[in-house]
């Protein structure tokens, strides 16, 4: 038995007491095994299932999130697949156009029940007898004869992945399965795709989507890491955020994804933005301008503390579900929560097809192409940029806002040349790099709009360098992380010139005061700050609001080149994955 198994079973250790008490062995202490151990218990007590049956059997006795991909020496040429809770898709290649852009999904006739696994049940022979049934009472000949390529050459190739940057140097057309689907692929290269149950909300189909994605980028190129060619990247993942959503002459900005839903969203009674990790930080970086320019209550929240909180939400609330690769689980619990209660679902997403994609109202879609690295670099920057573009949109209708908009929309047109301008700091900031890599901590302080640089800073360099670092804000020095501050704690500090400037300048002298010589990112021949770093790292001057995406770079490169001076994994950092499925 051959498994890929992406996710995790909540329930494995009474999987496993069950099967160790039916006599079988284990080797590992993996939930991976106890599905292995599981399908040969089920082939054995039911000889006659065919492999989709027994997989089918299989997933009910499985709780938690998974994809999974089966193959046997049993059922040569036969591959299963199914997912719960964790993303799959189906890639398809073939030499000649195929007859349909969508594949019927086939019901079994009777149902199986859940069977439970207690200590002295035997699992029962729930095998759906009988035909199956196409919904739509479409014949079972039509609904999967209709899926083969056309004209002679019946070839056909499938290619089972989690994300579609895996498969789309072979193919271009996916499926994108949903949870308990099970697609299988038998002798004769015949895809079908299975539910277990009807229900209501059920489509009766899977679309086959062609990706517009391109082979190049998930190509490495000159680059050493997926996460130093996303951060080069940026020049270009914005214009492609910003392109056809802003007119720069007009100074007007349409995102088609939630036009539709303006009227709904400025009648609301607040706004709420849910996330995780890097996107959270990104919800923080524009908080401030939402508020100024929607003049609306803003709750920026954790997913996974929203969801612990119970928090009260209602029918007039607009919820944010921001996610680069759209399956993350806190936040797609959170949404089920707030969309259950009766809120608008509005999803910032980066992966089409993806669940949260699917399951929100309406949306915007980052358009930051694929990020590989599971460090988020240009998602962050394309998501900063993608709820800049709403609150322009919003406030469109205000008069008094104009000016304002104005000054947003001419800092967004000059925005790819100025990061290109910072990307110039590399070699400046890998010298730096050299000189913090064997610390054992760096703090990140900053406040107003850099306060979101200094978290997301903090986080790139723990996630990949497995240094300790903590975004601070400037205003708690006092509270407590000034007692950490002495000649030997590294310090990087953001000091720009907006409206706190100088309450930055004065956290920057009590710092000096308690002889720490911060690294300065600051304004260009900006000389006030920088007479007190050790360090200088100058970037241009943009709109306090944008000011984040061009202070953000230098924190993404340090991190980088940390890594790679300690020998770490920079695309695959220890213990974390690329989208985190599974609370
Ligand atoms: C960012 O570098 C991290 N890999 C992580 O914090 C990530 O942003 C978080 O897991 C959320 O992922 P999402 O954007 O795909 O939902």
């Amino acid at each position: 038995m051959w498994i890929s198994f992406a996710g995790i079973i909540t329930n494995y250790k009474d999987v496993k007491q069950f099967l160790v008490q039916k006599g079988h062995k284990f080797r590992s202490d993996t939930d991976t095994e106890i599905i292995a151990k599981l399908i040969k218990h089920i082939h054995g007590l039911h000889p006659n299932y065919s492999f989709r049956e027994l997989v089918e059997q299989v997933i009910q006795q499985l709780e938690g999130a998974f994809a999974l991909c089966f193959k046997s020496m049993h059922f040569p040429g036969e591959v299963v697949a199914t997912r719960r809770g964790s993303p799959l898709l189906v890639g398809i290649k073939t030499k000649t156009k195929l007859a349909t852009d969508h594949i019927p999904i086939l019901y079994s006739k009777d149902s199986p029940e859940k069977v439970e696994l207690k200590e002295h049940s035997k699992l029962k022979d729930h095998r759906p007898h009988g035909h199956e049934i196409p919904a739509h009472g479409l014949a079972r000949s039509q609904s999967t004869s209709e899926f083969l390529p056309q004209g002679d050459n019946k070839e056909v190739e499938y290619f089972f992945a989690s994300d579609a940057s895996a498969i789309i140097e072979h193919t271009d057309r996916v499926i994108y399965l949903l949870d308990d689907d099970v697609a299988s692929v038998e002798k004769e290269g015949v895809l079908k795709i299975h539910r277990l149950k009807r229900t209501l909300e059920d489509t009766h189909a899977r679309e086959i989507t062609t990706l517009k994605m391109e082979i190049q980028q998930i190509m490495k190129g000159n680059f050493s890491s997926f996460m130093q060619k996303e951060i080069f990247e940026q020049p270009e993942s914005v214009v492609t955020t910003m392109r056809g959503r802003i007119n720069f002459d007009s100074e007007t900005v349409v995102l088609g994804g939630i036009k539709d839903y303006i009227g709904e969203i400025r009648r609301c009674r607040r706004l709420l933005l849910i996330a995780c990790g890097t996107s959270y930080n990104s919800a923080i970086a524009t908080r401030q301008l939402l508020e100024e320019l929607t003049e609306l209550p803003v709750m920026v929240d954790l997913a996974s503390d929203f969801l612990d909180r119970n928090t009260p939400i209602f029918r007039d609330d607009v919820c944010f579900f921001i996610s680069q690769s759209g399956e993350t689980a806190d936040t797609l619990m959170a949404l089920r929560y707030c969309k259950q209660r009766g809120a608008l679902i509005v999803g910032i997403t980066n992966t089409v097809g993806s669940s949260i994609c699917r399951e929100s109202h309406c949306g915007v879609h980052i358009n930051a192409g694929p990020e590989i690295g599971v460090a988020s670099t240009k998602a962050y920057t394309s998501q900063i940029i993608s709820l800049v573009m709403f609150a322009l949109m919003v406030s469109e209708d205000r008069i008094s806002a104009q000016p304002r908009r104005s000054e947003i929309i001419q800092g967004l047109r000059n925005l790819p040349d100025q990061i290109k301008e910072v990307l110039e700091l590399d070699s400046k900031i890998q010298e730096i790099s050299k000189k913090v890599f064997e610390k054992k901590s760096l703090l990140v302080l900053g406040r107003g709009y850099n306060y979101a640089t200094c978290l997301e800073g903090a986080l790139k360099i723990k996630e990949i360098t497995y240094m300790h670092s903590e975004g601070i804000l400037a205003g708690e020095l006092k509270h407590g992380p000034l007692a950490l501050v002495d000649k030997g704690m590294p310090i990087i500090m953001i000091c720009t010139r907006d409206n706190v400037f100088v309450k930055c300048m004065n956290a920057l002298q009590q710092v000096t005061a308690r002889e720490g010589r911060p690294i300065l990112i600051c304004h260009k021949n900006d000389q006030e700050p920088q007479k007190y770093g050790s360090s200088v790292l100058e970037v241009p001057k943009t709109v306090d609001c944008l000011q984040g995406i061009l202070t953000v770079i230098p924190l993404q490169l340090v991190s980088y080149h940390v890594a790679v001076l300690k020998g770490c994994n920079v695309d695959c950092p220890r213990n974390l994955a690329k989208s985190v499925t599974v609370e």
